[in-house]
């Protein structure tokens, strides 16, 4: 095949979902009880498929009395509420808490500065399993904005933090809009530079190619972001979450001749090359 590959070098698994997966394998290794994940650890099916394999299954946060003393269940990187965490030890059974210390760092702020009397103010996404376990630490009293426009009536002191995956721009608009209502504001940039990242890196790649392909799972939204992103650039886009999904003749097109590949923060390194492998 005489066509290019370019791998975006920054792509797949960031920092907190590796460290999250790695967690739960070495659980797996050392438990001899049953394992859980709380929710699907992340938002990749073939990941999940495979730790199904290795007995490592799921269980919702409504069935957390279902569980025994002898098993063990793992936070995921998005992290949980206080409450999840109080029922969790109610019941006895071991908890391994694999949030990624990002999302802790927020979870401690909204505790600490709620606890202070301000008024938490998260930038994100309000049905996102990450805004909605931070929310749970300074007693579910956060007002939750994507842009600012719901903010009214605010009190004098308020604290902002962000969701991980937010982009600056909507950040920066509500840090401006509550410094014009507020007299005491504290904010936080807690947005991660994983996501970045990789979208600049998509972004680079996705300008140079003839197709480029972006591999994610379908839930996955920083994966859908990456697709938004190099489909700005490359109309030849394509979102595929497995080697098995690959449109073989996209390829067999004269005029592809160079193919650029980006994944999302939940897409395994066994994943991508197994897509470089099929498309040599
Ligand atoms: Fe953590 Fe950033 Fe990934 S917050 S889970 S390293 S996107």
């Amino acid at each position: 095949m005489n066509k290019k590959i370019i791998l975006a070098d920054k792509s797949g698994f960031c920092f907190g979902v590796k460290r999250a997966v790695d967690i739960t394998v070495d659980q797996k290794k050392s438990a001899d009880a049953k394992l859980y994940t709380l929710g699907p650890l992340i938002h990749n099916n073939d990941v999940i498929h495979r730790l199904k394999e290795k007995g490592i299954d799921q269980i919702d946060e409504d069935d957390l009395e279902t569980l025994e003393p002898k098993d063990t269940i793992i936070i995921r990187s998005h992290g949980v509420t206080l409450n999840v965490i109080g029922n969790i030890e109610k019941s006895g059974s071991k908890m391994v808490n694999a949030t990624c210390p990002f999302v802790t760092k927020i979870q401690k702020i909204a505790e600490k500065y709620h606890d202070l009397g301000y008024q938490i103010i998260i930038v994100g996404d309000e049905n996102h399993p990450e805004v909605v376990g931070i929310n749970g630490w300074c007693n579910n009293s956060a007002i939750i904005t994507k842009d600012g426009s719901n903010l009214s009536d605010l009190p004098a002191k308020v604290c902002v933090v962000a969701q991980t995956t937010e982009r600056l721009f909507n950040f920066e608009k509500v840090v401006d809009i509550v410094s014009k209502k507020c007299e005491e504001v504290l904010t936080f940039n807690t947005i991660c530079s994983a996501t970045k990242e990789r979208q600049e890196s998509a972004d680079e790649v996705s300008k140079q190619v003839d197709l480029m392909i972006v591999i994610g799972g379908k839930h996955s939204s920083n994966s859908k972001k990456l697709f938004d992103i190099c489909r700005t650039n490359c109309e030849n886009t394509i979102f595929i979450e497995n080697s098995l999904e690959l449109p073989t003749e996209a390829f067999d097109k004269e005029d592809v001749k160079t193919i650029g590949i980006t994944a999302g923060a939940s897409t395994p390194d066994w994943i991508i090359q197994d897509v470089i492998e099929k498309i040599k």
